[in-house]
């Protein structure tokens, strides 16, 4: 349903279950990103006003998540760290050429924002079936919803303002640079990694 052409390598939550810590604060990191991407497509494309209304309830969820994973942190008595660079995304936003039209450019950052809400809820979705830890699972479920509902609502901006056609195939294509991408990744506790 996500339409992601590569899955995660099952194995990649053992790595993740030996460094719970690594995984909490590169998640916290990626809840704050979310909030910081939506304030900045307010700041670019302030005219697109149901973009707007949408962006503005999506700050607050997202950053509603990172309290919940910063929360967890506390609880197990630990200390946000820094944050690190996610190599996944430095790697995916490299697809689309720099430059065009301003709705150009919109489109090609709301494909990015789907495809990295589309890969978290796999993420998501992997961790609340095989965490052994069953709280942390079911946490990671209510997380795998919401991520869900947000690559639905940026793919679904990309088509109201794009042109149909064009934007499917650039999502598409989109798709299979992804999956070259995440060949090499799922061997390290992040949430991308
Ligand atoms: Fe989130
Ligand atoms: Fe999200």
């Amino acid at each position: 349903m996500l339409g992601l052409k590569l899955p995660t390598d099952p194995r990649w939550v053992n790595i993740v279950e030996k460094n719970i810590e690594d995984i909490l604060t590169d998640h916290a990191y990626c809840e704050q990103k979310a909030a910081s991407t939506a304030i900045s497509l307010i700041v670019s494309f302030p005219e697109y006003t149901d973009l707007v209304i949408e962006m503005t309830a999506l700050v607050k969820e997202e950053m509603s998540h990172f309290k919940m994973v910063h929360d967890r942190i506390i609880k197990n008595g630990w200390t946000l760290g820094r944050d690190r660079k996610d190599d996944y995304v430095i790697k995916l936003v490299t697809f689309f050429p720099k430059g065009g039209s301003r709705t150009t450019q919109l489109v090609h950052r709301l494909l990015y924002a789907a495809l990295i809400e589309a890969r978290s809820c796999e993420r998501f979705r992997l961790l609340s079936e095989a965490l052994s830890d069953k709280e942390l699972a079911e946490f990671y479920r209510k997380l795998m919803v919401s991520e869900a509902n947000h690559y639905t609502m940026f793919l679904g901006f990309a088509r109201q303002y794009g042109d149909r056609k064009e934007v499917d195939e650039k999502w598409q294509q989109l798709l299979e640079f992804e999956a070259q991408i995440m060949k090499d990744l799922g061997k390290k506790e992040t949430i991308h990694g």
